[in-house]
């Protein structure tokens, strides 16, 4: 009678003691489930994260801590439009660096044309390059650069230096310089 008392006493605290660890249990794996990071991650939903992972393959990024608008015609060149104009580029039509010939009708239309073909893509040849960081200024930089390499005579429109240093002249010189 005694025993089967005890018995009895022993399976309730069995019973307890595993609804207990059950529920604790449970906790635990709400609390992970809360903090998993479920809920997106503000750091990582910013504009530039999202645009970098979504980011088609293949683009030039112009990470050279130039601020926009104020890279030369030869730094444009040499980061976006080397991959169609360089001298020995294989793609068909686009013209090429230092060929004359390539470049003559095209020189024969006038820059506002080559602007305009530039900007908004001319057959195979893409909007800006592909590369829609590029300021006007600095298309008609590397168009000038390219087409002066084959005959042409245009003049790269100077690089203007922002405003906060655009009351220093000497800082104008230096930042064209450092390109
Ligand atoms: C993906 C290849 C590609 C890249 C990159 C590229 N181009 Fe072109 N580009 C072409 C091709 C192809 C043509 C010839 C299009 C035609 O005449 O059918 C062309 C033609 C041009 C022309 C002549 C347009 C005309 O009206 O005759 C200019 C100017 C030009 N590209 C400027 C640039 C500049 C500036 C860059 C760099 C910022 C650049 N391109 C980058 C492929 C490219």
């Amino acid at each position: 009678m005694n025993n089967q008392k005890n018995q009895n006493t022993g399976s309730v605290v069995t019973t307890l003691l595993g609804a207990i660890v059950i529920v604790v249990a449970f906790v635990f794996l709400l609390v992970r489930l809360a903090t998993s990071g479920y809920f997106a991650d503000v750091d990582e939903m910013t504009g530039p994260a999202v645009e970098t992972r979504i980011k088609p393959q293949g683009v030039v990024t112009m990470g050279d801590g130039v601020p926009a608008g104020q890279r030369t015609g030869e730094s444009v060149f040499n980061k976006v439009c080397i991959q169609c104009h360089a001298e020995n580029a294989v793609v068909a039509n686009s013209p090429k660096m230092n060929h004359p010939s390539d470049w003559a009708p095209r020189i024969a239309k006038g820059m506002p044309a080559l602007m305009n073909s530039a900007i908004n893509g001319f057959n195979a040849m893409p909007k800006r390059g592909g590369n829609p960081d590029l300021t006007d200024a600095e298309l008609e930089r590397a168009i000038a650069y390219m087409a002066n390499s084959a005959g042409g005579n245009f003049t790269e429109p100077p690089i203007v230096a922002d405003a906060a240093s655009a009351s220093a002249p000497a800082t104008a010189s230096a930042a064209s310089a450092a390109q």
